[in-house]
């Protein structure tokens, strides 16, 4: 008997497949593969000692055993939400009263990116518009395809996202009669996925100085992504979007415990104004009813102990070895080549590497198959770019030194200069030879 096909929602038929699992594939079928592109984190490094132990004493003890493994409330462990407002005013070097927030504004959810989906689900209808950096988070931009979001950009430099180019943007958007639909501004202010680049202290001020101005006419909430803020290798600490919403009306500031911790806990958190707190609670009820509990008391108890800040200090030493090891890989393999650049980043787990213009970097390019050729892999720089007609730059990449080794490193990117040689050699030689 034949059966129909069936008809997906129009949501599931908008959201693309991943740009990364192409990657995530050739590198498990190709084990000798370096891969510069997984977003994974430094596994030696995992803490796998002290979750070992929070685990150990949550369970020995009937009581918090209990209390860890039953389900939590949707919101999350109260004892985690107050260490989670504690610990964010303190990267500020302020007090929560300082923010403008309780505990009460903070909202556990499954990883960051549960937070990004649940706030486009809270507030935007397909035609709104939401403003990104370009480039920015891909997979935040397939988070925004699936609803149907009109996605404007703000270009950056060294500093970030460039302020005098949202106002021009906001200025035009008004202009168009369609200000009332722009509801979300999304900045990964710290060491950015993909480029690495931090928004400087000014442009921070600056920025909320914009927001704050317009939101007579029009309330644009400010998504912080700081998912990297913690990894910092070298440079002072600075101040969040938050720090500057004291009566916190306009900035959600996204964190997570993926980076700084462990992925597999899958935890991340919200502090965010108070009138959304409960529209999302009731949103996250329906996906889930509450983070996976016994992650958040594990997270209570390694914040609690001090293991949490031991592991970060421990963490930023590993990764600013590897930063370091990748910054004078480049120098050496490509430090001679002319057109070709990278960014210093002063945190984080990416360098944004930019190739001369002839040299295109795209999926399907021959860089790409050469680089696979020579057994290194990137992630095309082009993923992190939206564009209405189709254009964005070709020649860039994004490499990250998160999993890879520090032998890796090394030889992962004088492979990319061996795919760099093979390409421009072939593209001298004449045709038909
Ligand atoms: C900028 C950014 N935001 C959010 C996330 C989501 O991380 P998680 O859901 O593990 O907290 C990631 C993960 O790579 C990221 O790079």
């Amino acid at each position: 008997m034949s059966v129909k096909p069936l008809e997906f929602s129009r949501k599931a038929k908008h959201t693309p497949e991943s740009p990364i699992s192409y990657f995530m594939e050739q590198a498990l079928q190709n084990p000798h593969l370096v891969s510069l592109a997984a977003g994974l984190v430094d596994a030696p490094s995992l803490p796998a000692g002290p979750i070992a132990k929070a685990i150990a004493d949550i369970l020995a003890d009937p009581t918090t055993a209990k209390a860890a493994l039953q389900y939590g409330t949707t919101q999350g462990y109260l004892p985690l939400l107050q260490k989670i407002v504690n610990h964010v005013a303190s990267l500020d070097g302020l007090t929560p009263g300082d923010l403008g927030v309780t505990p009460r504004d903070v909202l556990v959810t499954t990883g960051s990116q549960q937070l990004l989906y649940m706030l486009s689900e809270l507030m935007i209808d397909a035609g709104d518009i939401v403003i990104t950096e370009s480039p920015s988070y891909f997979v935040y931009h397939s988070v925004l395809a699936g609803n149907g979001t009109r996605v404007m950009t703000v270009p950056m430099d060294e500093d970030g996202l460039i302020v005098t180019e949202l106002e021009t943007l906001l200025q035009r958007i008004e202009r168009d009669g369609e200000l009332h639909r722009v509801k979300l501004l999304y900045t990964v202010d710290y060491f950015q996925n993909p480029t690495g680049l931090t928004l400087s202290a000014k442009r921070r001020e600056e920025l909320m100085e914009v927001i704050t101005r317009w939101a007579s006419k029009q309330r644009i909430l400010v998504l912080e992504d700081a998912a990297y803020r913690e990894l910092r290798y070298e440079g002072d600490e600075l101040p969040s979007l938050k720090s500057f919403d004291p009566h916190n009306r306009h900035v959600i500031y996204a964190g997570t415990f993926s980076k700084p911790c462990a992925p597999g806990l899958k935890t991340g958190y919200a502090v965010m104004p108070t009138e959304l707190v409960e529209p999302m609670v009731r949103l996250k009820g329906n996906h889930d009813f509450g983070s996976n509990n016994l992650s958040q008391h594990v997270l209570n108890r390694l914040l609690e102990t001090g293991a949490y800040a031991a592991h970060v200090l421990e963490l930023r030493k590993v990764y600013r070895e590897k930063r370091n090891t990748m910054l004078s890989a480049l120098e050496e393999h490509f430090g001679d080549l002319p057109g070709v650049s990278w960014t210093h980043p002063r945190g984080g787990m990416f360098v944004w590497f930019t190739m001369p213009e002839e040299i295109a970097t795209s999926p399907n390019s021959p860089f790409l198959k050469a680089a696979i050729k020579e057994g290194v892999l990137y992630i095309p720089g082009e993923f992190g770019y939206v564009s209405e007609t189709g254009e964005k730059p070709r020649s860039e990449a994004r490499l990250s030194y998160g999993d890879a080794s520090l032998a890796m490193i090394r030889e992962g990117v004088k492979r990319l200069r061996h795919a760099a040689d093979a390409v421009m050699k072939a593209s001298r030689q004449p045709v038909g030879v």
